[in-house]
């Protein structure tokens, strides 16, 4: 039987979100701050994999918002806070709430599988209201190791005693898709921003502009 696994960040969850509610205090480089912030946080992650020294998604997407808002010069200690803090509390994409409420009436099982620490999904899933509509949240810290490490993909796997080819895996980032593709899920690339095709050697199964027609993907 299909599991459906999902990535948090940007696919369920809209990382953007964060900096446009306090947007009027960092204007006018509040795009600009939030995309250095999630681009930094992502790279923090991988170079410290390669370094083989792990550090937690949390105290990464800290150090990446003090890089931030460095660049920008913005040095009030009171936004930094509130940002960390509406990072907790992030707004989930509607069509994420309407594909889980989908799959949730469909019987098929669903899960988040991100980087993301314990800490900061557990509040981030319940204030979305997302932890009744998932049967699992699974963070690569039970493992120590970031996707698009194999090992990760197979924690879903192992957690749900299912093959590679029984998952159906969404992510909006597209290194996380070829992840995914390369691992034997059935990756399917939730393309929000339009974004050119990447990654030829792993290219995703299907791509999608939303979650809204996830249960069609699924027999
Ligand atoms: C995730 O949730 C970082 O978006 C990525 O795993």
């Amino acid at each position: 039987m299909t599991v459906c696994l999902f990535d948090a960040y940007g696919t369920l969850l809209d990382v953007h979100s964060a900096v446009a509610r306090h947007a009027d205090l960092l204007e006018p480089e509040a795009g600009a701050i939030s995309s250095l912030w999630r681009s930094k946080q992502l790279e923090y992650s991988w170079v410290h994999a390669l370094m083989g020294h792990h550090r937690d998604f949390w105290t990464l997407t800290q150090r990446a918002l003090d890089h931030a808002l460095m660049v920008y010069g913005v040095r009030d200690e009171m936004i930094r806070d509130e940002l960390l803090q509406a990072y907790l509390n992030l707004e989930p994409y509607p069509d994420a709430v309407t594909c889980l409420q989908e799959l949730k009436e469909r019987g098929i099982r669903t899960a988040i599988l991100s980087n993301g620490a314990p800490e900061m999904l557990e509040p981030a899933v319940r204030t979305a209201g997302l932890s009744d509509l998932l049967d699992a949240v699974l963070s690569i810290e039970e493992i120590g190791i970031y996707k698009p490490d194999p090992r990760v993909y197979q924690m879903g796997c192992d957690h749900f005693s299912v093959s590679p080819g029984s998952v159906v895996f969404l992510s909006s980032n597209p290194w996380d898709a070829a992840g995914a593709a390369s691992f034997g899920f059935r990756a399917t690339w939730v393309n929000r921003g339009g974004i050119p095709q990447e990654y030829p050697d792993s290219p995703p199964l299907d791509e999608l502009e939303d979650l809204d027609a996830v249960a069609e993907l699924i027999d």
